[in-house]
């Protein structure tokens, strides 16, 4: 993919953020939906798990989080003695807002025998009044973990949700949360793009809505899609998730050819972050993103359980 700034405007800012990174101690992580120039700075490019497993690991004193105000959070839960710094303060996830801490338990009171299984994409308020924390790549095996006669309160995205109940044949009560960039993609879009490539795989993601799901011939997390593409002897590809992975894709699968479903397919959100917001960041230190320590504890509960398991 072409990077949205000048090549001469990244030779800069880039040089800048490597000397930056180096005086700081910095690692700069960036999720697969990151603009171009900011998967080609960061240290670690991958999906919401692989970035929290780097977050708890690291060694570097402050962690220059690329992505959405929830991934933030989560390594400053998981590395409570770093500084972490989000480029950009409003980059938020509408789905992480279709629930509060205060309407789960109000759920909970309702389900007191459901055990709580959350998506990372949510806050820590949400996280802290949760039993087990789950990314796209491991919500089956999160679920399975689980004793198998308690049903499973999936919050917040009801078609994550969905697909996991159909992997496991578990009973799932779902909130009813989505992602509003993924529930764009219709089954007739799938349709369309398969009359257009008919010798391409699709391949989704878990957030897609069932019907759309229920078309494809693979549905993975960011990291799982690019994984397949690698591994796969097919020579192009049918993509549903956003738009921001084809350039991993382009990059880790040479000669291969790869189709948006749709070009509806852009959260405003992963692409408010901009080069010059993480080279403006690490210059002032700011914006730093803290949980307060009551909520940490609690919500680290719930990120440890899921990270024993991977
Ligand atoms: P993964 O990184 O787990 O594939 O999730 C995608 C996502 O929506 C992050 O906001
Ligand atoms: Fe949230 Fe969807 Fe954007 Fe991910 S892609 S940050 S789930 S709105």
């Amino acid at each position: 993919m072409e990077y949205t700034i000048s090549k001469e405007k990244f030779d800069r800012l880039s040089t800048d953020i490597a000397r930056l990174r180096e005086e700081r101690k910095a690692v700069i992580l960036a999720h697969l939906y990151q603009r171009p120039e900011i998967q080609d700075v960061a240290d670690f490019i991958g999906d919401s798990l692989m970035l929290a497993q780097k977050a708890a690991a690291t060694d570097a004193e402050v962690i220059v989080f690329c992505g959405v105000h929830f991934m933030a959070e989560s390594a400053a839960i998981l590395s409570p003695d770093k500084v972490v710094l989000l480029p950009e303060e409003r980059a938020g996830c509408p789905m992480a807002d279709m629930i509060t801490a205060e309407a789960l338990r109000e759920k909970k009171r309702r389900h007191p025998e459901a055990i709580v299984v959350c998506y990372v994409n949510s806050s820590a308020d949400v996280k802290a009044e949760s039993d087990i924390c789950c990314t796209s790549s491991n919500a089956v095996k999160v679920v399975e973990s689980l004793p198998p006669d308690q049903p499973v309160l999936f919050v917040p995205d009801q078609n994550l949700g969905h697909w996991v109940g159909l992997q496991t044949g578990r009973k799932i009560i779902p909130w009813e949360g989505y992602c509003n960039t993924h529930d764009r993609v219709t089954a007739h879009d799938i349709e369309k793009a398969r009359v257009l490539h008919p010798e391409a795989p699709v391949l989704v993601h878990p957030e897609c809505k069932p019907d759309v799901v229920a078309l494809a011939d693979g549905v993975f997390s960011t990291a799982g899609i690019i994984k397949y593409a690698q591994a796969s002897e097919a020579r192009e590809f049918i993509i549903g998730t956003e738009c921001g992975i084809l350039h991993q894709l382009h990059k880790t699968c040479p000669g291969k050819e790869f189709h948006l479903v749709t070009n509806k397919l852009v959260c405003p959100n992963m692409k408010s972050t901009t080069l010059d917001k993480v080279q403006w960041c690490l210059e002032e230190m700011q914006p730093r993103i803290t949980v307060s320590d009551d909520i940490r504890q609690k919500a680290n509960a719930a990120l440890d359980q899921m990270l024993a398991l991977s």
